[in-house]
This record gives structure tokens, sequence and C-alpha cells, in this order.
């Protein structure tokens, strides 16, 4: 049964909901294995906009079914608000979702610190202050809270309580939250999500599930904001490559393919490094078409140029086996299209980084191609050609507007540009 994962190939933003969305029908289970409250997923169904950041981008036409896994840091009072945007419009589709009780909870101290932190660092990350940092944190320190404890409240309890001693001899008076509300937080969201008929699971459990049928693993962010790999220390504090997948007892072995989503530009949101970055009109522009505002903090995102040289990165860190395509359409009407196809390291020419290092002082290299107006045109299909024959991977799946059913097969788009 087809096992395929979906990552992101730049900086996040690149449309993965939308792609999943596409697939999902295909599949019966959508699996999201990393990341938290920080990314914002956005589908359309039936002309409405939902933005998940939570929920794995399930589609209501069929009944497949969703699957939070421990890779990522759980905002209850998000999915429970989640849950109830979409009941309203899909009564009990709260119970097609399953989340898994090892994963770790972010706090309401956690997001207090992601402020604190951030205002105190003297070169900030651009963090979207949803805690994901210090929540990663204690779950490395080992001062983590894990969904399973909300059902046992003793434990609770007593973890809380040492928690809280820690925190409080670190921060002092500038912690808000106390024990206390933390633990009415919890238990509230617990009631919540128990009367949206959530269900719970764990990966043991789910194992011999998921192996027996179709699964789509969706990825958050995009490999160059991944915790190892990425631009660091402007990365998020999460897996973002398919590798992410063994928070759900999977090996990238087990995938068939592994997607790589990359828009026809690039963006960024938050700070650090960014090769191809271009500033003044023609960003303004490409921003505006292409309503670059974080779907999670509303911030204009950072436009630039296609980057050959990060997607090659992306294409070799996170093993991608195909390419998707979005926003192509942003891009119309534009008479000459920008693509960096090296970097210059140190005065060294390089198609690949060959490590993260690289894009901390890299010095883009371009060449010019012929703009379209419509991407049912000969020179986006060039486009396309130039930029899976550099990259080495092929671009399977182009998507030229924001609507679930806005996509195409390749193949597609060659007939359709032969056939004029
Ligand atoms: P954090 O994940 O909130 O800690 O933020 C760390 C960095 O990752 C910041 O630069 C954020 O803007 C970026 N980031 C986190 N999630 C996303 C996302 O879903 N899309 C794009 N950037 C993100």
């Amino acid at each position: 049964m087809n096992k395929m994962s979906i990552v992101g190939a730049q900086w996040g933003d690149e449309g993965k909901g939308k792609v999943v969305n596409y697939f999902s029908e295909k599949f019966e289970w959508i699996v999201r294995f990393s990341g938290g409250a920080n990314a914002g997923h956005t589908i359309y169904y039936k002309g409405r906009k939902y933005v998940n950041h939570m929920l794995p981008s399930i589609t209501p036409r069929s009944d497949s079914k969703g699957f939070l896994g421990a890779g990522m840091v759980l905002d209850l009072e998000k999915l429970v608000d989640e849950l109830n945007v979409l009941e309203n419009d899909f009564p009990g589709i709260s119970s097609r979702f399953y989340i898994d009780l090892e994963t770790f909870l972010v706090l309401p101290w956690h997001k207090e610190e992601d402020e604190i932190i951030e205002n105190m660092r003297k070169k900030p990350i651009g963090t979207t202050r949803r805690g994901i940092g210090p929540a990663y944190t204690d779950k490395v320190s080992r001062e983590g809270i894990k969904l399973y404890y909300l059902f046992d409240e003793r434990l609770l309890e007593e973890r809380l309580d040492n928690i809280y001693y820690l925190k409080k001899s670190q921060y002092g008076e500038k912690l808000k939250s106390n024990k206390d509300d933390v633990i009415e937080y919890l238990l509230n969201a617990r009631n919540n999500l128990e009367k949206l008929k959530v269900n719970y699971a764990s990966a043991v459990e789910m194992g011999k599930v998921f192996r027996s049928t179709s699964v789509l693993f969706e990825g958050a962010q995009g490999v160059l904001l991944d915790l190892d790999f990425g631009t660091y220390p402007f990365v998020t504090s999460s897996s973002c490559m398919a590798h992410g997948v063994s928070s759900v007892g999977f090996s990238t072995f087990e995938l068939d393919e592994v997607y790589g989503v990359l828009k026809a530009y690039t963006t960024r949101v938050g700070e650090g490094p960014f090769p191809t970055e271009i500033f003044g009109d023609e960003a303004s522009k490409i921003r505006k078409l292409g309503n670059e505002f974080g779907a999670t903090t509303g911030r204009p995102r950072r436009i630039g140029w296609l980057d050959l040289p990060a997607l090659r990165y992306a294409k070799i860190r996170s093993g991608l086996t195909g390419l998707v395509i979005t926003k192509a359409d942003v891009l119309n009407g534009i008479d000459k299209i920008k693509i960096c196809t090296h970097y210059e390291v140190n005065g060294k020419l390089k198609d690949t980084p060959s490590s993260s290092y690289d894009f901390f002082v890299a010095k883009p290299i371009y060449i010019e191609l012929d703009g379209w107006t419509d991407t049912n045109e000969i020179n986006f299909l060039k486009y396309l050609s130039f930029i899976q024959e550099e990259v080495g991977v092929d671009i399977d799946y182009i998507s030229y507007g924001p609507k679930t059913e806005e996509m195409c097969s390749k193949n597609h788009l060659v007939l359709n540009i032969h056939r004029k």
C-alpha cells in the first residue's frame, strides 16, 4: 500500500496544505509527524478557506482519517478551536482524528518563554511566538508534559509541581502562568477534546494499521528550517524532513515517494540567511500577487528568486523523489525571470551547498529566462524543464491557484500546451 511523504523544499509556506489536500482523497490516513501551531496549512473546500495549524490536511470529501504523531508539539487550545470550526461545517469530523498519547504539549508558559527569550536575544530568530522552541527544549531537557498525563491527574500534578518549581527559579516574576492555571487549562482542553470525540492512540497500536493501508505523511515547515540541517540557528526546533516519519515508527525506506513542494520563487519569514532575496518594487509586486503574508502570524514574507542550490541541498538532505511546484501563476506577466543556478562561496563556485554554513556567505549567480503570461505557455514549460534538469528530480505536479482543484500533473500541462 502506498506510503508517501510531502515535505517543504524551501523555507516553509510552499503550499503543502493544499498539495496534501489534493492527494488526500487517495489515502486512508494523513499523518502529521512534526512541528506544532507554528505551521499554517491552508486548504479550500467548497469555496471555504480553512487554515489549520495543528490538524493534518484530511479532506472532508472522502472518509480519510488524520493522525497527530509524537514528533509534534500539541497546542490543545488551537486544536480544540480548529476542530470546532470543522465541526460546524462537517458535524462528526472530529472522530476522524487520532492523537498519539506520547505527544508533548505546548503549555501556556512555553508561549511566555518564547516571548521573553526572543525579546532578550541580541539577534532575534523571528519565531512565531507559539512556544515551539521552549516546548521542544523541555522535551529534550526532560521537563515536558505528555498527552497521556492528562488521564492521570495525580501524575500530572506531581510532574507540574516539579517543572513549575524549575520554571519559577529560572524566570521569577517574569513568568505569569502558574501551576494551577496550567492544570485548569489542561483539564479544560481534555474535557473539550472528549466532547468532540477525538480518538487517542499510540504509534505502537497504529503500526499495523498504517502498514496495511495507504498513508500520506504530511511534513511541516521546510527542509531549510530543519533543526539539524537548516540555516541554524534561524530554524525551527523540529525535523522538517521526510526522516521525521521515524516519530511515528516508520523508516524512510518504507516510503514509496517523497515529494518536495517548492514555490516558483522563494519566500522566508523570520530572520536568517536568504541568498536570493530581492527588495523594493520587484519584491512588493510578488508579495502582493502571491499574498505572501504568514498564515500563522500575518507577517509579510521575504521574497526571492528561485534558488536551485538550495533545492539541490533539499533534494539530497531529504531524499526527494519528485517535486510539486506551486504558485506558478504568481509570476505570470513578469518579462524576465531570474533563477539562481550556483553560489559563490568564499571565492569558490558551487552548485550545491556543502553544509548549511554556505547559505550564510553565498553570493548567488543568476541566469535569466523569458517569462510567460499564462502557465499554459511554452515558456513556462521551459522554466519547469530547466528546474528539473538542474535539480535532477522531476516536477510531477503543478499548482496554479489556491483551490485544491487548481492543480494538474505535468503530463496534463504538456498535452494542453501541445494541443494549442
Ligand atoms: P518557531 O518555529 O516559531 O520557533 O520559529 C522559528 C523560525 O521558523 C522562524 O523564522 C519562523 O518564522 C519559522 N517558521 C516556523 N514555522 C513556519 C512555517 O510554518 N512556515 C514558515 N516559517 C516558519
